[in-house]
């Protein structure tokens, strides 16, 4: 895609808890503003959805300024604007897509509706060279644990999800049972990182299924029925016993989803892809196997509306334009 002709697009995710607005050209990212609000939710214990929309709704407007201001360009410039249209709180989705749609109509412009998990899907595609490639992807976040075959941009295979919790909610749900603050991953990412993975044997839920499918919630009940036993608690080892459990079946799976599709690219993605042990797993099992491994920079794996900006102007320079009337779905999926 020639950058500097590209369409201006200025994208909107507001999902879950993060009121996130991106500028972008093309593959060129001018701006990717993100306001968390986990300090605020942190008092909970996770994400309560209304006091989520009622921050969006006033962190938006100066999130957009900041937008615009990074990339250094007015609003009279933006060809189109996107939003996230699901999956996720019905509640926040609506915030930002209404944003995005009055933006659009106050401006003249073209709205799209964007889906979350495919923002996620190709954001390690974003600033390659080659741009979205046959491959097999991973996306892991709070919300969401899927392996699927990437044919080209709207053309997606699911090869596999998880029958319970997500990768991330797992993460979240033992890093609550540690007493952890919220969100999990991230601290028990920084435990492990002293522990031992071997310290504890935790089950490689569904390893030998014979299929791309996943389960985690016997792997946080194992955490749970162990942690009374245990007369000393070593927060390190368990982290990293548990992490390694994680990592060990996701590495596994999706390696085996490579080659049973005769893919040479895996494209990681989603919140869990910014855990350190997780990449180090990846990239030695993938220079083993002799397939490349795409893995985003931290700041576009967790929610960013970058990645929402990436897939709107792939999808716009398509010729592809969403209704004003196109609706939020909060159960939105990637393969219908
Ligand atoms: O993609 P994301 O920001 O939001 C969703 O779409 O869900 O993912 C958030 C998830 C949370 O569950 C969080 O604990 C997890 O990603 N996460 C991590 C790490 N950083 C974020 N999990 C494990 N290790 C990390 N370093
Ligand atoms: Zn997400």
């Amino acid at each position: 895609m020639p950058t500097s002709n590209s369409p201006l697009l200025l994208a909107i995710e507001t999902s879950c808890d993060e009121t996130a607005v991106a500028v972008v050209r093309g593959s060129e990212l001018l701006a990717s503003e993100v306001a968390s609000q986990i300090k605020i939710h942190q008092a909970y214990g996770g994400v309560v959805p209304e006091v989520a929309s009622r921050n969006h709704l006033i962190t938006l407007r100066p999130v957009i300024d900041a937008a615009l201001a990074q990339a250094q360009v007015s609003i009279s410039e933006i060809d189109a604007f996107a939003a996230t249209r699901g999956p996720g709180l019905a509640t926040s989705l609506m915030i930002g897509a209404s944003a995005a749609k009055g933006l659009a109509v106050g401006m003249g412009k073209p709205f799209l509706a964007i889906n979350h998990i495919e923002g996620h899907l190709l954001s390690p595609f974003y600033g390659t060279p080659e741009g979205v490639r046959p491959s097999v992807g991973l996306v892991v976040s709070g919300g969401h644990t899927l392996v699927v075959e990437i044919r080209g941009v709207g053309h997606y295979r699911l090869m596999g999800q998880t029958h319970d919790d997500a990768a991330g909610e797992a993460f979240d749900k033992v890093g609550k049972l540690l007493g952890l603050p919220y969100p999990g991953g991230p601290n028990v990412n920084r435990l492990a990182r002293e522990g031992n993975p071997r310290g504890h044997a935790f089950p490689r839920s569904m390893i030998d299924s014979g299929d791309f499918n996943f389960s985690f919630s016997g792997l946080k009940t194992s955490v749970r029925y162990l942690l009374p036993k245990l007369e000393t608690l070593n927060l390190p080892d368990l982290c990293a016993s548990f992490q390694e459990a994680v990592v060990d079946v996701l590495v596994a799976k999706t390696l085996s989803a490579a080659r049973a599709t005769g893919h040479r690219v895996i494209a990681v993605s989603g919140g869990v892809s910014c855990n350190t042990r997780l990449r180090e797993k990846f990239q030695q099992a993938c220079s083993k196997a002799k397939i490349q491994l795409l893995v985003a920079e931290p700041s576009l794996c967790t929610d960013n509306a970058g990645m929402i900006g990436y897939v709107a102007s792939l999808r716009f320079s398509q010729g592809e334009t969403s209704p004003l009337t196109a609706d939020i779905d909060p159960n939105l999926k990637l393969v219908a």
